[in-house]
C-alpha cells in the first residue's frame, strides 16, 4: 500500500526547501511562558540534541498542565488527539482513507491530499468535542511535517498554523517516526533514555538507539521497501480486502497456512548490518502466487477451499521471513547497541507493523534472550494517529523546542516548513558503510 508513497518520494527526488528561520516573536502572549524558543533545525539536517539548546531542558513545574492538540496526515490516516502533559488521552480521532487504498491498491498522493482536506476540520473538532475542550484551552498545536510527500503534510501543516494562529499558541513540528517512537514514554512512563527502537511502517523500516530527547543514532534503515510495504503488497496479490490495509489481512490468515510450506530466502542475510530490504522478498512472493495460479481478481472469500489454503501458505510462509529479517537485524542492533550504552535495559517496537501480535512474540523472544524488555504501545497507538503526534509535541515543547505562534491571517506566499526527507538521528558508521554497498548492488 505504502510503496506508492515511497516510491513517489523517491522518484521525485524531493529535494528541501531552504529553510527559513523564524523570528522570534515576543512570548508575553502566550497562555503559558515556554522556556527559551529554539529555532528549528534546516529539513536536511538529521533531528539531533545538537540543535536543541541544552538550557532549555530544565523540567518546570508548569510542564504538568500541558494540553496539545496533535494533528497527524502525513500518510493515508487524518488524525487529531488531545493529550496532558500528565499523560492523560483526552481524545483521540482517526479518519482512514480505505475505499481510496481499495480503489487505487496504494496511497495516490493527489488524491490522499483531497481526502485529508475534506476531513481535517471535522477530524479536529472532533477532537476538540471529545476532549470537551475549545482551542483557547489548549497550550500549544504539534503536527507532523515529515518525513513524507508534502502534498500530505501541506494539508495537516495548515490547518495546526490556522489553529494556532488564531488562537496564539505555539506550534511544534514532529518527526513522525520520532513520534512512533516516544509515544511508547507516554504509555511506559518508566521508560527512560537510552532505549533502543523498531520502528516499523508502511513507507520505513528503523533501528535506532535513542540517547535523549532529540538524540539518536540510526542503527539501520529500509534500503529498500519497508515491511509494511512488503505485507501490503502480499495481501493484494493475494485477492486480500485490503479495507484494513494488508497487514492485518495477511497476520489473520496466516493463522490458517504451513509457514514452512515455502521456503523463502531470508533477505540481504550476507549483508552483516541493520539495513532492511523487502524488495526481494516481494518479489519471491509474486513469483509464488504466479507459480500457484492465484488469481488476485478472485477474492479470498470466493476462493476454493484448495485455492485458499494455498494463499494462506503463502501468507504465512511470508510472514515468518518476513519477521525474521527483523529478529536478524534486532539481534545485531542490541549488540551494537549495547557497545555504544550497556545500560539500555528495553527495545520499543512501534509503527503500524507492531500492531501485530506474532511480530511481537517474535520479537520478545529476541529480546528476552539479550536480558531486555519488549516495549509496544497498544496497536491503537502502534498505527498513525494524532496521540503520538501531541505526546512528541509534549516531550519537545518541555525542553523548550518549538516556533512562537504564527500571524493570525499567514501571507498567501508564506512558505510552509515540511520535510519530505527528513533522517532521524545520525547514521552509525559500521551500518552506513554496508548500506552503501547494498545500495550499490
Ligand atoms: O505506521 P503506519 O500506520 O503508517 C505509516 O507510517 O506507514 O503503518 C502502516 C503499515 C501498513 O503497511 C499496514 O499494512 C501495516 O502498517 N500494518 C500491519 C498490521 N497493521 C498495520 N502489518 C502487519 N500486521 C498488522 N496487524
Ligand atoms: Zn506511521
Amino acid at each position: 500500500m505504502k510503496m506508492a508513497l515511497s516510491s513517489t518520494l523517491s522518484r521525485l527526488n524531493l529535494i528541501p526547501r531552504p529553510w527559513l528561520p523564524y523570528t522570534v516573536t515576543t512570548l508575553r502572549a502566550l497562555k503559558l511562558k515556554p522556556h527559551k524558543p529554539q529555532l528549528l533545525r534546516p529539513m536536511w539536517a538529521p533531528l539531533t540534541l545538537s540543535s536543541f539548546s541544552v538550557s532549555a531542558q530544565i523540567h518546570r513545574p508548569q510542564d504538568d498542565n500541558l494540553i496539545v492538540l496533535g494533528i497527524e496526515t502525513s500518510c493515508d490516516d487524518t488524525a487529531a488527539a488531545v493529550v496532558k502533559s500528565s499523560g492523560e488521552i483526552l481524545s483521540q480521532v482517526v479518519s482512514s482513507q480505505a475505499d481510496l487504498l481499495v480503489r487505487y491498491g496504494g496511497v495516490a498522493p493527489k488524491m490522499a491530499e483531497e481526502a485529508h482536506s475534506q476531513v481535517i476540520d471535522q477530524v479536529v473538532q472532533e477532537a476538540l468535542n471529545q476532549a470537551n475542550l475549545s482551542e483557547a484551552d489548549l497550550s500549544a498545536v504539534a503536527v507532523t511535517i515529515g518525513p513524507s510527500l508534502s502534498l500530505c503534510l501541506r494539508v495537516g501543516v495548515q490547518k495546526a498554523r490556522k489553529t494556532a494562529g488564531s488562537f496564539n499558541l505555539p506550534i511544534i513540528g514532529v518527526h513522525h517516526m520520532e513520534a512512533h517512537a516516544l509515544v511508547a514514554r507516554l504509555m511506559e512512563r518508566e521508560l527512560q533514555f537510552p532505549f533502543m527502537a523498531l520502528l516499523i511502517s508502511g513507507g520505513h523500516n528503523l533501528l535506532i538507539l535513542a540517547q535523549g530527547l532529540g538524540q539518536y543514532i540510526q542503527l539501520g534503515t529500509s534500503i529498500y521497501d519497508a515491511i509494511g510495504e512488503a505485507y501490503d503488497k502480499t495481501a493484494k496479490w493475494l485477492g486480500l480486502d485490503m479495507r484494513r490495509s494488508g497487514g492485518p489481512a495477511i497476520e489473520e490468515l496466516a493463522r490458517e497456512g504451513d509457514a514452512e510450506s515455502i521456503k523463502f530466502s531470508i533477505p540481504t542475510k550476507q549483508h552483516k548490518d541493520c539495513n532492511f530490504s523487502y524488495a526481494g522478498l516481494k518479489t519471491q512472493v509474486r513469483l509464488a502466487t504466479e507459480s500457484r495460479n492465484i488469481n488476485a481478481e478472485i477474492p479470498i472469500s470466493c476462493a476454493s477451499s484448495q485455492d485458499r489454503r494455498s494463499r494462506a501458505d503463502i501468507a504465512a510462509s511470508f510472514q515468518r521471513v518476513a519477521v525474521l529479517h527483523l529478529e536478524e537485524r534486532c539481534e545485531r542492533a542490541i549488540e551494537w547497541a549495547l557497545k555504544i550504552e550497556p545500560s539500555i535495559k528495553h527495545l520499543v517496537v512501534s509503527g503500524g507493523v507492531a500492531s501485530n501480535q506474532y511480530v511481537r512474540a517474535r520479537l520478545d523472544q529476541v529480546v528476552k534472550k539479550n536480558s531486555l524488555q519488549l516495549v509496544c504501545p497498544p496497536p491503537s497507538l502502534c498505527t498513525d494517529n494524532g496521540v503520538m503526534v501531541a505526546w512528541t509535541g509534549i516531550e519537545h515543547f518541555r525542553v523548550g523546542r518549538f516556533d512562537p505562534p504564527p500571524p493570525a491571517v499567514e501571507s498567501e506566499d508564506f512558505v510552509y516548513d515540511l520535510r519530505p526527507r527528513w533522517p532521524l538521528g545520525e547514521e552509525y558508521a559500521e551500518g552506513r558503510s554496508e548500506a552503501r554497498s547494498l545500495r550499490k548492488a
